[in-house]
């Protein structure tokens, strides 16, 4: 029997709950049980003499209760410069990392995105490396995906190709030791393990602070998993590792998990139950980057440029933030929703609220534009808008998911909206914050949708007019409502021309929207060289959409007569002279900033 099997078989036997702390338990059972077979443990524990230890000796020493307990509960209280005490059955040099090369392959999200930064802070501080190069790599980790089955398929065929590089590995280097982190150890838990022989590590994305834990384990050749759910795990403390090219912009991870439940979403099961981060911990981030010197990535004459240009507030329901950490006089004051919206769960009340934060966010450096995803449309109360409308560095651009432009198809989904509801959101947005960018996710072909919820799905697509989309065909997921309600009727082929005909019809009116942007003026961001051209550069607008201009001599507004070249991180005034349903295209007029910039149009 596998040692991992085993230790599943005393869990359900205790009647325990589902895979907490696999890999102490894998442990502490599998060397209970090299006692009775040597041969199914890789490394029985021995005395220093050389000869086996006796059963009760080794339980002697072996974690005990409290280690359990502790370690299962919340660990933040940690400063992020300690390193973890070892468990008793770890030494503290197998904890360390032994200077291994780690190799963080990323898949889906930017939460993911952001995980893998936080996972790669808290391997570094135990001690590991870093590796861009595969064939350099003594551990290599997956940061997985579990939304759509495609993705899903994507890991798996990643899998075998890295099964293949570890039965290739000499004997000369120390074994590699593949892991699977995030949504997909989460919701697959064992059967990874059981699946795919080679996996050596599980984390779902609240273990990652017992990565170099499970690591440790694995060096010694067994399976190791911490799938465990957390009520509170925001990483508040972990600085994570910001590795974006770009170098212009940053992610902040705001908020984690999800309470709506839509009936077709594997989110609420795989990063489990919502939680905030507390603003004071977001806002010491925040004036870190906004100190942090960035680096031209192309050759420059500049050294470094003061301070990081953009941040985006990150969370699965950006907008549902509360920070409950401390206590607030007005606690008992229920919660605003958009109007005509309702909730899944049971109303919330008190808190720090998104409005707060992005006021608070907002005032640590004005020449820091301030963007958020992905928020749902629920939680957008007047003051929120409000401050969009009011605060220069807070950009103009809101994502509203609507999922499907049909009210039978909302309510099969649990979105807690109508149709109309959401139209009218729209209207009140765009009357609250003129000129505001929005973009949206659909699904086509969700259980029950007939050709009829489809069309409507298309009209609401020509009625908003959005200015960047995001479609996907529906792809049923295990656990959630749908899959034990409602039956996945639509037919393949049919969801797939479907899902083309919204992206037809998305592109030709994103194409329109954008168009009003030709012979205005508008204040870009620049990222860096365009890709397509070594000639032009590219930026970023207000409301999030791609920038191309070349890249030329222009006069800069704050130092009259001086004649400058924009670098990474530069606002520049750009002239739009075309736009496709994705980019726009135009000529530099200047360098500014973003309180001196007038936009116009
Ligand atoms: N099938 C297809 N798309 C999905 N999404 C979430 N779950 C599914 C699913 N089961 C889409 C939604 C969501 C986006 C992140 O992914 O549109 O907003
Ligand atoms: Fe999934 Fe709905 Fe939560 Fe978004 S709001 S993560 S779609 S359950």
């Amino acid at each position: 029997m596998h040692p991992l099997q085993c230790v599943l078989q005393v869990q359900r036997s205790l009647g325990w709950g589902p895979l907490a702390s696999v890999s102490w338990l894998s442990l502490r059972m599998c060397r209970a049980h090299s006692s009775l077979s040597s041969t199914t443990c890789p490394s029985p524990e021995r005395q220093e003499d050389g000869a086996p230890k006796d059963f009760s000796s080794r339980l002697a020493a072996g974690p005990t209760f409290q280690h359990f307990l502790k370690s299962a509960s919340a660990p933040q209280e940690k400063l992020s410069s300690e390193v973890e005490d070892p468990p008793p059955y770890l030494t503290m040099d197998e904890l360390l990392g032994r200077q291994r090369k780690v190799y963080l392959e990323t898949y889906g999200c930017q939460m993911n995105v952001n995980d893998t930064e936080i996972a790669w802070s808290i391997l570094q501080k135990s001690g590991y490396l870093r590796t861009s190069n595969l064939q350099e790599a003594d551990v290599i980790l997956l940061v997985t995906c579990s939304i759509r089955e495609k993705a899903e398929q994507t890991i798996w065929n990643r899998l075998h190709q890295l099964k293949a590089l570890k039965t290739r590995r000499p004997r000369s280097r120390v074994p590699l030791r593949i892991g699977i982190l995030g949504c997909m150890a989460e919701r697959l838990k064992e059967e990874i393990l059981n699946r795919e022989k080679m996996v050596d590590v599980l984390a779902g994305p609240d273990a990652y602070r017992d990565l170099p834990r499970l690591l440790a384990i694995a060096e010694s050749g067994q399976q190791a998993a911490n799938v465990l759910l957390s009520l509170d795990e925001t990483y508040a403390d972990v600085m994570p590792v910001q590795t974006s090219p770009s170098a212009t912009s940053a992610f902040v991870s705001i908020m984690r998990g999800c309470d709506n439940m839509c009936s077709y979403c594997i989110v609420p099961f795989t990063r489990g139950r919502e939680r905030s981060r507390p603003v004071a911990s977001i806002l010491e981030e925040v004036k870190k980057l906004s100190e942090q010197v960035i680096r031209p990535p192309w050759p420059s004459k500049v050294l470094g440029l003061q301070g990081l240009k953009e941040v985006t507030l990150l969370g699965q329901n950006v907008n549902s933030f509360r920070d409950n950490s401390e206590v607030q006089f007005n606690n008992a004051v229920s919660t605003n929703l958009s109007r005509g919206f309702t909730t899944n769960y049971k109303a919330k009340q008190g808190g720090l609220r998104f409005a707060h934060l992005l006021d608070q966010v907002s005032r640590v450096d004005p020449e820091m534009r301030i963007r958020f995803t992905s928020p749902h449309p629920k939680d957008f109360p007047d003051e929120v808008l409000q401050l969009i409308h009011e605060r220069d560095n807070i950009c103009k651009q809101i994502h509203l998911p609507a999922q499907s432009g049909s009210s039978r198809v909302l309510e099969a989904m649990r979105r807690g909206y109508s149709r109309e509801a959401y139209v009218e959101l729209v209207h009140h947005i765009r009357e609250s914050i003129p000129g505001v960018s929005l973009s949206s996710d659909f699904i086509a072909g969700f259980c029950g949708e007939t050709e009829e919820d489809h069309v409507q799905t298309v009209s609401l697509l020509r009625e908003v007019q959005y200015n960047m989309g995001f479609l996907f065909a529906y792809s049923m997921r295990q656990k959630t409502r749908a899959y034990h309600r409602l039956k996945d009727d639509v037919p393949e082929e049919v969801k797939l021309r479907r899902l083309e005909e919204l992206i037809t019809v998305f592109r030709e009116e994103a194409t329109k929207a954008n168009q009003i942007s030709v012979g205005c003026t508008q204040l870009v961001l620049v990222e860096g060289p365009s890709k397509r051209s070594a000639t032009d550069l590219c930026g970023r607008n207000d409301g999030n959409l791609k920038v191309i201009f070349p890249d030329a001599e222009m006069e800069d507004v704050n130092n009259p007569g001086l004649r400058v070249r924009a670098q990474p991180g530069d606002y520049v005034l750009v002239k739009i002279t075309s736009a496709s349903s994705q980019t726009l295209r135009g000529h530099v007029l200047c360098r500014t900033t973003l309180k001196d910039s007038s936009e116009n149009c």
